[in-house]
């Protein structure tokens, strides 16, 4: 967790971002967000802040009620936005003025869009500072070259932190911090919707409410459609064999969890997955983020090109940029090579992996990215050198042993207890099985046993496994030819066999 929030006096990132374009001297801001209310409550922490210890006040203006400070009445003749304007040019102290929705009298008014320009020239060197908030980017072409044009990112913890502890009356710092990162990703509208759900489901807010209100940010995350917040927390414990792997996961995490103070080359990027569907790529994925102590994120590259969401390269643009707010996170591409294909095609996949790799290159440190691919053919040669992933691995079918570490996982999960079965015989039974297919093989056998009323044995999974057909017998050909591609060019995820 960023260190920042343990500190009272933490300040924002959106507080920071503003407060130094104000410090640069840039007197006109137009901030493009949703949430007005919030860019208010950020100006009032700039306030604070700018030129500590004396707070600078922060005017707000909307056309509806003219220019005002908090829970006063509009300054005479300050409706109009030509009047809020003259104001601005008359005051004679440093102050922040909050235009809501100016965008609309900019574009309607030439005189408006002079006396703006005459603003910026006034302004300059008084410490006063002029920022128009508007969910659109409207800005006419004359005025654009006196503005700093940014856009309002979600909260980060320091805002959300402030925001629970306003919203619950509560102070203790443990709970808020613990509570707060499960709102990241989330407007401060969406979060107090959350937190309303939450509150509802478990009546006061405490530990026992971070369920609840994951659950409303999995909702709210997957309406977009192409990001999928996955909440099922899998133990690393649950992953049978690939135990290179798990050793080079160990490295990482340290390396993963020192980020702030390492140099950015060693700081891990993340991993790419390949190999034989059904031997645990996704379920290594659900591991890695549950082992990191992160959330994940899904992006479903098949969604990105169904056209659903608008043109794909948008589309994959728009959820990079939504990581970076949910940070730190695992980001895993599923079926990575349904999108991306070579840099050189010049069409747009050609584009989206030109974007992923300066992406890759650039993203903020606390994202760890796990891509998964099976077929591997598509996958563009340059993505596995110039991927600009720490490692390359290729999940193969299980060894032997590897199956019997898989079988205990399975019957354990399902309450069957393994050390009273001879598991060894299975081995003849199950050559060339994916770790799917011995899934498989326990479900029916523990099926079966339930209907019966009986102890799962040995030979129930034997019965079980000899009606299996494993996909490597009637995929032969695909699967050594999945293999002999990847021998040379991916680290083995399983050290023994
Ligand atoms: N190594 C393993 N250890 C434990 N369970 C496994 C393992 N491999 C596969 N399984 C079981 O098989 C299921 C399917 O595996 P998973 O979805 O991870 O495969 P995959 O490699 O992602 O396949 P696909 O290429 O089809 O997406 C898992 O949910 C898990 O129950
Ligand atoms: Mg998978």
């Amino acid at each position: 967790m960023e260190q920042t929030t343990n500190s009272p006096a933490a300040e924002s990132r959106a507080a920071k971002i503003l407060r130094e374009a104000f410090e640069s001297g840039r007197p006109l801001t137009y901030v493009r967000t949703s949430e007005e209310r919030r860019a208010g409550r950020v100006l009032r922490e700039v306030g604070l802040r700018l030129f500590a210890p004396t707070p600078v006040p922060v005017w707000t203006w909307s056309l509806t009620s003219g220019m005002h400070r908090d829970g006063q009445a509009a300054e005479v003749g300050t409706h109009d936005p030509r009047g809020a304007l003259d104001f601005i040019a008359a005051h004679p102290h440093p102050a922040i003025f909050h235009l809501m929705d100016f965008h609309e009298p900019l574009r309607e008014s030439a005189g408006i869009r002079r006396c703006l320009r005459d603003i910026y020239e006034s302004c300059r060197g008084q410490r006063k500072f002029v920022v128009i908030t508007s969910p659109v980017r409207s800005i006419p072409e004359e005025i654009e070259r006196s503005l700093l044009f940014l856009e309002l990112r979600p909260p980060d913890l320091v805002e959300l932190v402030a925001f629970l502890r306003e919203e619950s009356g509560d102070s203790s710092h443990p709970l808020l911090l613990q509570l707060a990162p499960a709102l990241l990703g989330l407007t401060l509208d969406e979060a107090r919707y959350a937190l309303r759900r939450a509150l509802a489901a478990t009546g006061k807010l405490g530990p026992e409410s971070l369920p609840a209100l994951l659950e409303e940010k999995r909702l709210l995350i997957n309406r977009s459609g192409v990001l999928e917040y996955i909440a099922d927390g899998t133990n690393i414990g649950e992953v049978g064999g690939l135990d290179g792997l798990k050793a080079w996961l160990l490295e990482r995490r340290k390396l993963f969890e020192l980020r702030d103070s390492l140099n950015s080359e060693i700081v891990p990027k993340g991993l790419l997955l390949m190999g034989i569907p059904g031997c645990g790529k996704s379920l290594a994925v659900k591991a890695i983020a549950a082992y990191f102590q992160l959330p994940l994120y899904r992006v479903d590259m098949i969604e990105i090109f169904s056209g659903r969401h608008g043109k794909p390269e948008g589309a994959f643009v728009e959820a990079c940029k939504l990581m970076e707010d949910l940070v730190p996170a695992v980001l895993w591409f599923d079926e990575i090579e349904m999108g991306i294909t070579s840099a050189n095609a010049g069409d747009e996949q050609g584009r989206i992996f030109a974007f992923f790799l300066t992406w890759m290159q650039e993203k903020a440190r606390g994202l760890f990215v796990a891509a998964t691919a099976n077929r591997i053919d598509l996958l563009p040669a340059e993505m596995i050198r110039k991927g600009r992933f720490d490692e390359v691995f290729f999940v193969d079918l299980p060894s032997d042993e590897e199956r019997l570490e898989i079988f205990k996982i399975h019957l354990s999960r399902r309450g069957v207890d393994a050390a009273d079965i001879n598991l060894d015989q299975l081995t003849e039974f199950t050559q060339g099985w994916s770790g799917a297919e011995v899934e498989q093989c326990v479900v029916s056998a523990v099926t079966k046993a339930r209907l019966t009323d009986t102890h799962v044995t040995g030979v129930d999974l034997i019965q079980a496994a000899v009606k299996i057909v494993p996909l490597s017998r009637t995929m032969e050909q695909q699967i050594n030819h999945i293999r002999g591609w990847a021998f040379e060019r991916a680290v083995r995820a399983s050290r023994r066999r």
